[in-house]
């Protein structure tokens, strides 16, 4: 996720990109950029960092001019360095882009076989090359552009400058946002609408396949050159309304941007066709995933309950011992690990210290370390042997949920990969796995909509409930200790989550009429025995909650209330059981008041001891 805009006016563009840029920092803070037209020519600047980095080079080295492109950069391609900052410049072409190339390995090959000099690690670059070459075989800007974009595969939102074509912007979406401005005489685009609100109201939603033409007026069409007429809309959120996107906090847009979150980190990634997963970018070879004999899942928190769905994932799928650490009891304790053991770390930053600590040192005794992280270019991925980034873009509220469920689908990708590597899964297995994941953003998208209104009655009903248990078994049980870890974090509710097949050796003695218990019983190989729980709880009188499949009679029954999600293969179904409890912990915490975004003494990432 990237923030992008674009000014023509009499204003100095400078200024407006940067202050549309502030507004759009939530949506990447790694380094930014701005190109503008100069006299004859573009010129850029570029920092690594926060905005003001930015803000201070232009102070001591303004840029002149009224029209012109900006970027705020959250990395997918390359690391956050002043040379992979956008805008990408290839002969008198400039790109910003949000979004996600697909295709980005095939076409650097072409490029690089054309004479193309690439100087960056991303994606966008090669985009401008292409607009480049194009416009060198006499194509006009937006012919240009058109003839570009026949060539991605994947997500974008891009905006580019010619100095061939001073007075004009040419924008085009695929997946990715944009939102166009009509002003007093001059025009705009963004990523989304707070970086436009202070200088206009007056908006077109560009939809999937349009391009446009911004110069004193906007001009839309589709693929094809045929001009699209679309009338503005009239916009009058309040700023602070519009950087959540209306929702109240971060972290309930967050819960509803999942299956965008999934839609990033799946793109270029499943091959339906093989039941396989496209692996180029993990840097583990075929021969490396033969010869592991041990997979160590280190993390913490969240990332540590992601880590025990690979626990299940790898042992079943792939047939290799596998254990779950968690770094902070790993690090220091001379831990037996070596040669054949590869360790997954799994951070969602990417600096978390005793992930950190625990991964350096399972190297240094000659363990392999594969990082599954969200922050590209952060501390984890640069020491690990082999990265696997999530794409579930910058996550602002401190309790984890959208970087939770990418961190799901990389561990379930990554069992895949390995699992047919070693032979142990065939490959209509692996069809139906990926079949499935492929459909679970939509399928999760239904979830947050047919479940969100009971969430919250539930949550209003028990808002003064002292201890609350969630209790699930197999992949459910991972999913159980994040259910409480979302509630304890942010309403400050006691809040255990547990095997279940443990309730009757210890915990079932918390159990009176005053407990709202959560039994996770979906459809899969532990069922009979989670309705045994629920039954068991609800004849201890407690305030039993079942999230279980659509249409579960039985299940219904022994409970109070039922939850329901789709039926799913059991390996997906922590993407959709983890939903009612993200929804309800946040309900619970809005009913009570508390900071949701910054709950007391936690912080979004821990680098101290
Ligand atoms: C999640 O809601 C937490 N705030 C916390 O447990 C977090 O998951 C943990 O600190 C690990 O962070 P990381 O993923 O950045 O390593």
């Amino acid at each position: 996720m990237c923030g992008i805009v674009g000014y023509v006016g009499a204003e100095n563009s400078a200024d407006v990109l940067l202050d549309g840029l502030k507004r759009l920092e939530y949506r990447g803070y790694d380094s930014a950029g701005v190109a503008v037209h100069v006299g004859g020519n573009i010129q850029i600047r570029r920092a690594v960092g926060k905005l003001r980095n930015l803000e201070k080079s232009l102070r001591e080295s303004p840029l002149v001019g009224g029209v012109g492109i900006g970027h705020t950069r959250w990395a997918t391609h390359g690391r956050p360095t002043e040379v992979n900052a956008h805008p990408h410049i290839a002969g008198p072409v400039a790109v910003v882009h949000n979004g996600i190339i697909e295709n980005h390995l095939a076409l650097r090959k072409e490029l690089v076989a054309k004479g193309c000099t690439i100087s960056s690690d991303t994606d966008t670059e090669l985009v401008a090359h292409l607009v480049h070459l194009e416009v060198d075989a006499g194509k006009d800007l937006e012919s240009a552009v058109r003839a570009t974009l026949e060539r991605l595969e994947g997500a974008y939102a891009i905006a580019v400058l010619s100095e061939k074509e001073p007075g004009k912007i040419v924008v085009a979406k695929h997946s990715s946002p944009l939102v166009l401005g009509v002003g007093e005489g001059a025009t705009y685009c963004a990523s989304d609408i707070p970086a436009l609100l202070p200088y206009t109201n007056e908006m077109i939603f560009l939809e999937d396949g349009e391009m446009a033409v911004l110069d004193e007026t906007v001009r839309i069409t589709d693929r094809e050159g045929k001009t699209i007429e679309r009338e503005a809309q009239r916009i009058d959120w309040s700023p602070v309304m519009a950087e959540k996107a209306g929702y109240k906090h971060f972290m309930l847009k967050e819960i509803f941007e999942q299956p965008r979150a999934l839609e990033d980190t799946l793109r270029g990634r499943l091959d339906r066709e093989n039941g396989d997963i496209n692996s180029d970018e993990i840097g583990l070879t075929d021969e490396d995933a033969k010869a592991i004999k041990r997979v160590i899942f280190l993390a913490c928190g969240t990332s540590n309950h992601a880590a025990m769905t690979g626990r299940y994932l790898v042992e079943s799928l792939a047939r290799v011992p596998t254990l779950l650490e968690l770094a902070s009891e790993f690090r220091g304790r001379d831990a037996v690990v070596g040669e054949g053991d590869l360790v997954v770390a799994v951070s969602q930053s990417g600096e978390t210290l005793d992930t950190l600590i625990a991964a350096k040192e399972a190297k240094a005794k000659g363990a392999k370390v594969l990082s599954i992280a969200n922050v590209i270019g952060s501390a984890i991925p640069r020491m690990a042997d082999a990265v696997f980034y999530t794409h579930a873009g910058p996550e602002i509220g401190v309790a984890s949920t959208k970087c939770f469920s990418t961190q799901c689908a990389n561990i379930l990708m990554f069992s895949i990969w390995l699992g047919r590597r070693r032979g142990t899964l065939d490959e209509n297995r692996a069809k139906e796995l990926v079949e499935g994941l492929a459909r679970i953003p939509q399928l999760m998208g239904d979830v947050l909509q047919g479940t969100r209104q009971l969430c919250a009655n539930l949550a209003r009903r028990y808002v003064n409930a002292r201890d609350v248990l969630f209790l699930g078994r197999g992949l459910s049980y991972p999913i159980a200790l994040e259910g409480a870890l979302k509630l304890k974090e942010i309403s400050y509710i006691h809040a255990e989550g547990y095997a279940a097949g443990e309730m009757k050796h210890g915990p079932i003695a918390l159990i009176d009429s005053s407990v709202p218990v959560i039994v996770l019983a979906p459809h899969d190989s532990s069922y009979e025995r989670s309705l045994s729980n629920l039954q068991e709880a609800k004849a201890r009188e407690a305030q039993v909650i079942a999230i279980a499949t659509e249409g579960d009679e039985e299940a219904r029954e022994v409970s109070h209330d039922m939850i329901e999600i789709p039926r799913v293969l059991e390996e997906l179904t922590p993407f959709l059981t983890v939903v009612p409890c993200q929804l309800y912990s946040y309900y619970v915490a809005d009913f009570k008041g508390t900071d949701v975004d910054q709950p007391r003494n936690l912080a979004k990432t821990v680098t101290v001891e």
